[in-house]
């Protein structure tokens, strides 16, 4: 029979999603000064699980305090107070409302630690990002002993998401955050196990996969979000996909999940090179760019690889596409993202036909003043489009966090301004 996006999903660990609609990890910025989740959480995941998505991945809960990718992430360092598995399990009620199953996204920044979380963040090797401004400072190389930690530190924060009744965990291996790291011959230049070969550059992965399974057994779903590339010159190739894909297979995962792109080439949001030297930049397949689901013709040479199911998140907009993408064998999972930080109860729309595609606020991000489209030259204008975007749908999170409603008019350089000045604060509001 055809799967389509109503179709449940049984997942290799006995699990079954209601349908296959995901919504993508979004970072929130919600949590409390001491990296806590909060009654905005539970607001924000009531909303979406109502909305009538199968699964909701959380955005990134960071396993180490001084790494995150923002200030206001939710961490899992270290022993939890009763305080914080408490703002925990009513974030994982809420999320789990409706059926719907909520997984954790546990993730280790790595150089994309933001200066204002730290000034001195950790890498494989001492390579800073090649982008404009100076919001991340030159990493410094873990030590032996530093990554053994963080395998410890994912497989404690997936035990504490299986407690506290989140009902999966995802690992984060994609977007240019630690693991992608070490999986990326651009960044990791290391000579000991951890670098080298695929096979040394995939052992952090690997490693972090096998402790996670150990720490929350066989019957919890667990995935991992993996780059079909990096996109950069000398980078993650899509060679090197496949391969950990294989790989991934043989470790009975649950789910993986298809994405692409770092910080410096962030084709996960459809946007090409952010770095101080184009040249470095790998374009993308002139078939994938015209597609509505960029990653699609990615994902199909890792379906033909792994047997395991595969959710592909990057561009789906319409119960066409989507259908299509399931009908044709290569996915089994569809996952949208931005759309649900304009309407959170779109998923319950496609699916019951009320609804044909996902809102189009495109046009509010591409009007705002100086917006010079996703294939202009580098520079700074493109810098702050870029981070005005992201700032944009990281507002509406905020908004509906505090109880409100989306504003799909917001102009994109105010939310660049409000943005920043919101991320500061919170920066300054840390109890270290
Ligand atoms: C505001 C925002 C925050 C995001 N945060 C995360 C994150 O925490 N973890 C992650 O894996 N991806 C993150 N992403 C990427 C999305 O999960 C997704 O891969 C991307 O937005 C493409 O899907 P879409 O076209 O449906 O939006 C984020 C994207 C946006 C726009």
């Amino acid at each position: 029979m055809t799967a389509d996006i109503s179709s449940p999903l049984a997942l290799p660990c006995g699990a079954t999603l209601k349908n296959r609609l995901a919504k993508g990890a979004m970072t929130e910025g919600l949590g409390d000064a001491r990296n806590r989740a909060t009654d905005a959480h539970v607001r924000l995941y009531r909303r979406w699980a109502e909305g009538g998505a199968g699964m909701l991945l959380t955005g990134n809960v960071q396993v180490d305090r001084r790494y995150m990718e923002r200030p206001g992430n939710v961490a899992i360092d270290g022993e939890q107070s009763n305080e914080a598995i408490a703002a925990l399990r009513e974030f994982a009620k809420a999320g789990t409302a409706n059926g719907a199953h909520l997984w954790m996204q546990i993730s280790h920044a790595g150089r994309q630690t933001p200066a204002l979380v730290n000034k001195e963040p950790v890498a494989p090797s001492a390579k800073p990002l090649d982008m404009p401004g100076a919001q991340f400072g030159t990493p410094r190389a873990m030590t032996g002993g530093e990554i053994e930690d963080v395998i410890r530190r994912f497989a404690h924060a997936a035990s504490v998401a299986r407690d506290t009744g989140f009902t999966g965990v995802q690992i984060h291996g994609a977007h240019g955050y630690l693991i992608s790291e070490f999986l990326s011959p651009d960044v990791n230049v290391r000579t000991d196990e951890w670098g080298g070969s695929l096979e040394n550059r995939a052992r952090l992965l690997l490693e972090v996969v096998r402790a996670v399974r150990a720490a929350v057994g066989s019957d919890f779903p667990v995935s991992v979000k993996l780059n079909s590339a990096d996109f950069q010159r000398g980078g993650f190739s899509h060679e090197d996909a496949i391969r950990v894909a294989t790989w991934l297979n043989a470790e009975g995962l649950d789910l993986l999940e298809v994405s692409g792109g770092t910080y410096e080439q962030p084709r996960l949001v459809g946007m090409d090179d952010m770095t101080l030297h184009p040249e470095k930049s790998e374009v993308r397949r002139e078939s994938t760019i015209a597609r509505e689901a960029y990653f699609l013709e990615y994902a199909k040479d890792i379906r033909a690889a792994v047997t395991m199911p595969l959710m592909v998140t990057g561009g789906f907009r319409t119960v066409e596409g989507m259908n299509a993408a399931l009908a044709s064998g290569t996915m089994d999972v569809v996952g949208i993202a931005r759309p649900l930080c304009v309407d959170p109860g779109i998923p319950g729309k496609l699916l019951s036909g009320a609804a044909k595609e996902t809102p189009a606020y495109e046009k509010t991000l591409r009007l705002g003043p100086g917006f010079l489209g996703p294939h202009s030259p580098v520079n700074l204008i493109k810098a702050l489009n870029g981070w005005g975007q992201q700032g944009w749908f990281c507002l509406q999170l905020l908004r509906m966090g505090a109880g409100k409603d989306p504003d799909p008019k917001m102009g994109v350089f105010s939310a660049f301004r409000n943005y920043a000045k919101n991320e500061a604060k919170t920066a300054a509001a840390l109890e270290r």
